[in-house]
C-alpha cells in the first residue's frame, strides 16, 4: 500500500492542515474522555518540532450543516492546550475570512484548531467549494482521523484534490496494526466477533470468513445463527429474517476452510435484568420461556483453548449483554485471557469497535491488547475489505 507518510513531506514553515477526530464524548461542555485527543498528539507535536504551522480540522457530533451551539469544539481548546503544553489557537469557523485571518497569524510550532466542519452543509456533501475553502487556509493536508476516514467528506477526502496529501502518525499506526492483524497476519488468526445484530455485520462476517483460519461468532448475533441451524433459542433476540444469511454465511466458511464456532453453552433467563435467577445450558437447549444472555464457562474454555492455537486474534463485538452483570461474564473472561496472552507475546491481540474498546476496558485488558483501534464505523469498514476514502486520499 502506498500510504503517503508525513515525514516525507516538507513541514518547515509551511502551513499545515491536519484532519484530526475529536469527535469525543462530551458532557457539559466538558471532554470526558480525551482518548483521541492523545491519539493525535504524535503528528502535532511531529509537526510543531519541525516547525511547521499547525492547523487543525475536526468535526463534533451531527449539527447537519447548522450552526449549533452544543456541537462547538471550542471545549476540546484547553484539554489540548494542556496535552500539548503550549497555546492553542480557536477560530470560531472553518473557512472564510475569520478562518483565514487565524491561519495567516499562526508562526512555527503555533497550533491553531478551526471550529466544527460539520458547520458548513459542504462539508458532508462534499461540495468542491467547500473543499477548495478549506485548501486555501493550508499549503500540505495531513488525515489522521483514521476513525473519520469512511466518510467521504470535505475534510476528510475532498480537500486532499487541491493540495498535497499525506498519512499523519496516528492514521499510519492504525492502518500499520490492522493490516498486520488482517492483511499480512502471522496465522493461524482467529476472530472474534460479537454484538446484537447479524444483519449490521453480514458483510463483516462475508469478508472473514475468506480471511481468517477460525471465527467464532457470540452475542445475540449468535442466537440468529443458532435458530438458522433449526434450534430453538426460546425468547432470545434474534432475527427471524436473516436465517438465509446467516445459513450462506455457514456455508461460506465451510467452502473457504474457515472453521467456524458458537457457542456451545449459553447463560439463560427469564428477564433482562440485572442478576436474575440464571440457568446454563448447552446452546442447543434453550428453554422456552427464557432468553441467552451470555455465552457459559464451557464457551470460554473452548473459545481459551482456540486462541492458545492461533497467533493473531481480531476481536469486534461483545459475547453478551455485557452492560448488565453478570452477563459480562464471557466477554471479560475471553479478553482477560486474551490480554494475557498477548502481555505473554503470545498472540497479536487487536480490537476495535465502539462496545469492543468499552467491553475490553471494563475487563481491565484494554493495556494488554496490542493495539486498540480508537474507531468504529472505520473500523468496520476497514475489516469489512471496504475502501476508505479518507485513506485512498493519502494514498498513492
Ligand atoms: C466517530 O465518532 O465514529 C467518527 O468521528 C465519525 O463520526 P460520524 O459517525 O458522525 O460520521
Ligand atoms: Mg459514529
Amino acid at each position: 500500500m502506498g500510504l503517503r507518510r508525513i515525514e516525507n513531506a516538507d513541514v518547515k514553515n509551511r502551513r499545515v492542515l491536519v484532519r484530526v477526530d475529536f469527535n469525543v464524548p462530551m458532557m457539559d461542555g466538558v471532554v470526558t474522555d480525551a482518548t483521541r485527543l492523545m491519539a493525535a498528539m504524535p503528528t502535532i507535536s511531529y509537526l510543531k518540532s519541525a516547525g511547521a504551522k499547525v492547523i487543525l480540522l475536526a468535526h463534533f457530533g451531527r449539527p447537519e450543516g447548522q450552526r449549533v451551539a452544543e456541537a462547538s469544539l471550542m471545549p476540546v481548546v484547553a484539554p489540548l492546550a494542556e496535552m500539548l503544553a503550549a497555546p492553542v489557537q480557536f477560530a470560531e469557523d472553518c473557512i472564510g475570512p475569520v478562518a483565514e485571518a487565524a491561519a495567516g497569524a499562526l508562526k512555527p510550532g503555533g497550533v491553531l484548531l478551526l471550529e466544527n466542519t460539520r458547520f458548513h452543509a459542504g462539508e458532508e456533501k462534499n461540495d468542491p467549494e467547500f473543499a477548495a475553502a478549506l485548501a486555501k487556509l493550508g499549503e500540505i493536508y495531513v488525515n489522521d482521523a483514521f476513525s473519520a476516514s469512511h466518510r467521504e467528506h470535505g475534510s476528510t477526502a475532498g480537500v486532499a484534490a487541491y493540495l498535497p496529501a499525506y498519512a499523519g502518525l496516528a492514521l499510519q499506526r492504525e492502518l500499520d496494526h490492522l493490516s498486520q492483524a488482517l492483511k499480512y497476519p502471522r496465522r493461524p488468526v482467529i476472530a472474534i466477533v460479537g454484538g446484537a445484530k447479524v444483519s449490521t455485520k453480514i458483510d463483516l462476517l462475508e469478508n472473514l470468513v475468506n480471511k481468517v483460519d477460525k471465527l467464532f461468532v457470540g452475542g445475540a448475533m449468535a442466537n440468529t445463527f443458532l435458530a438458522a441451524q433449526g434450534h430453538d433459542v426460546g425468547k432470545s433476540l434474534y432475527e427471524a429474517d436473516c436465517a438465509d444469511t446467516a445459513r450462506a454465511i455457514l456455508e461460506a466458511a465451510r467452502n473457504h476452510g474457515c472453521e467456524m464456532t458458537l457457542p456451545a453453552d449459553l447463560v439463560c433467563a427469564r428477564e433482562f435484568a440485572a442478576n436474575p435467577d440464571s440457568v446454563t445450558v448447552p446452546a442447543d437447549a434453550i428453554p422456552a420461556d427464557m432468553m441467552a444472555l451470555d455465552c457459559g464457562p464451557a464457551t470460554v474454555d473452548a473459545l481459551a483453548d482456540t486462541i492458545d492455537t492461533c497467533r493473531t486474534l481480531i476481536w469486534n463485538g461483545p459475547l453478551g449483554a455485557f452492560e448488565t452483570p453478570p452477563f459480562n461474564t464471557s466477554t471479560v473472561e475471553v479478553a482477560k485471557y486474551a490480554g494475557k496472552r498477548a502481555r505473554e507475546n503470545n498472540l497479536i491481540a487487536v480490537a476495535g469497535g465502539g462496545d469492543t474498546v468499552a467491553a475490553l476496558n471494563q475487563a481491565g485488558a484494554a493495556g494488554d491488547f496490542t493495539f486498540i483501534s480508537t474507531a468504529g464505523g472505520a473500523f468496520l469498514e476497514w475489516m469489512e475489505g471496504k475502501t476508505l476514502p479518507g485513506v485512498e486520499a493519502v494514498t498513492d
